[in-house]
């Protein structure tokens, strides 16, 4: 919550400047305050009349930089076009009606939940929050040349700049479809509209936000590693984040299209083999590791679709998971999921805060190396950190992560972490309970999941076979 109290105090900050700034007579508030409001839309804060249709240049460069590569011509993942001043300056279409766009970006910026996955500087906070307060007024003729001039948003399909240095989407051709190499196999699982496992049809994708679970044969050989996965994303536009596990469902068979599924239906020894959210790309492990494939008996994507088109939309994404064969890589990784499923007993966890704390302990006779994690809760997780207790009893956070629930991705370490035999991962869960009820685990999105998925290698050696979390709070899974 550290960032979001900062956040908060800063804009704090700034509305005391703001408001003692507010005698002057700058061009802006001449508009948002003193215009006759001559053809301004409602609410008296639009442009002057002849204002040219373009933000100012300082304020066009931060909503370049900050959030084009969602918000452009051409929005993805369910986001709306924020490029001129009347995109700002309508109605909200998804978050509150009763409100401009500005206005609704003035809150999400200030409470962290836009950009989405990502954290402005403060100086481009500063910029953007003073220019929201302030009615969000339009560029004056000047500006014109200048916002022509900038460069082109960063794209969702590359190297976003503005992503975190220890992002793995920080590079080339992060998000085209996978060619495999010469040692590869890649398979396909292809995003279909009817059951059935030939079935090529589109995917009708309902308009706004909806979860579908789509089910595939494991084509793999048991003993097969993975090297990455990623994919041919088709619709953009309403794509906004999957996730693949691996697990056994009898409730399912191969070819499955199940529509409208809140929740996760994990079915029994689910593992996350991986996942992506809009802005993200796919992933590739590192050359000396290969990605140990769990024994089961159905791979599950599960697809979360924001459609904001005001149509129904198709969809017919093709993900690819490629392998070779075991030996051919030095090291072979798996995933375990550290975490709890047991938050208060039957009763479950009380609204307002709440944090679960659970061990794992590496007993292995060896060390463990941990490359990544992939958080996984649902709607009101807000924070998932994990620390490595060392021999001495000193503990070392190597993972503190927000979550959010509509941008789950997986997080590679920049740096491969060691734990030593007899030395303890520490997990702990963070939740803000706002539903005004006792919330517990489960699978649907009104109850709580708490995993930590951790890649680590030699693959096995911390899962320990817990039937269930629950009750089993020093162990891992
Ligand atoms: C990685 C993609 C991404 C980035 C970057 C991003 N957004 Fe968004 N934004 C979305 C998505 C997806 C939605 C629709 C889902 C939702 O409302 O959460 C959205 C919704 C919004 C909305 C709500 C629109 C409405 O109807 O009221 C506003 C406002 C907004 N974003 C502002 C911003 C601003 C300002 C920035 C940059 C500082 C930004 N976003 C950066 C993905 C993004």
């Amino acid at each position: 919550m550290g960032d979001l109290v900062r956040v908060g105090l800063l804009a704090l900050v700034l509305g005391v400047l703001l408001a003692c700034g507010s005698e002057s007579s700058s061009p802006q508030e001449a508009d948002g305050e003193a215009g006759s409001g001559a053809d301004a839309p409602g609410d008296g804060d639009g442009p002057a009349a002849g204002a040219p249709d373009v933000l100012p240049c300082d304020v066009a460069e931060v909503v370049v930089n900050n959030c084009l590569r969602c918000h452009g011509d051409e929005p993805i993942g369910g986001a709306i076009k924020l490029v001129t001043h009347e995109d700002w300056h309508r109605a909200s279409p998804l978050y509150d009606p009763d409100k401009m766009v500005y206005e609704v970006a003035q809150i999400r910026i200030n409470n962290g939940e836009m950009p989405q996955g990502a954290t402005m500087s403060e100086s481009d906070l500063e910029v953007l929050d003073a220019w929201l307060e302030a009615g969000a007024a339009a560029g004056v003729e000047d500006d014109v040349e200048c916002v022509a001039a900038l460069p082109d948003p960063p794209v969702a399909t590359g190297s976003p700049a503005d992503r975190d240095a220890d992002d793995s989407c920080n590079r080339e051709g992060a998000n085209d479809p996978i060619v495999p190499r010469d040692d590869e196999t890649c398979y396909e699982f292809l995003t279909h509209g009817q059951s059935g496992v030939d079935d090529t049809s589109k995917f009708q994708v309902p308009q706004g936000e909806s979860y579908h679970e789509i089910y595939y044969d494991v084509p793999w050989e048991s003993t097969d590693l993975m090297t990455r996965f990623g994919g041919d994303l088709d619709n953009l536009e309403v794509l906004h984040h999957y996730l693949i596990f691996t697990s056994n469902n009898t409730r399912q068979v191969p070819g499955d299209v199940a529509r409208n599924v809140p929740g996760t239906t994990l079915g029994t020894q689910a593992t996350l083999i991986g996942g992506w959210a809009v802005g993200g790309c796919g992933q590739e492990l590192p050359e000396d590791v290969g990605g140990e494939l769990p024994a089961s008996e159905l791979v599950m994507i599960q697809w979360h679709m924001f459609n904001t088109t005001g149509a129904e939309a198709e969809d017919g994404s093709k993900l690819q998971i490629c392998v070779v064969p075991e030996g051919s890589r030095e090291h072979v990784a798996g995933v375990t999921f550290l975490g709890t499923e047991n938050f208060g007993g039957f009763a479950g966890m009380p609204p307002g805060e709440n944090h679960f704390t659970t061990r794992c302990r590496n007993d292995s006779g060896g060390p463990v190396t941990l490359m990544g994690f992939t958080p996984h809760m649902h709607l009101i997780g807000t924070n998932m950190k994990t620390e490595v207790e060392r021999l001495d009893g000193t503990l070392e956070t190597i993972f503190d992560k927000p979550f959010d629930f509509d941008y789950q991705v997986g997080y590679q370490l920049p740096e491969r972490v060691v734990v030593e035999d007899g030395e303890t991962l520490v997990t702990t869960c963070s939740y803000f309970n706002d539903t005004g009820s006792n919330v517990g685990f489960g699978e649907s999105t009104d109850s709580e999941m708490c995993y930590n998925y951790v890649a680590y290698y030699p693959s096995g050696v911390l899962n320990k076979s817990a039937f269930s979390l629950i009750g089993a709070l020093n162990t891992c899974w």
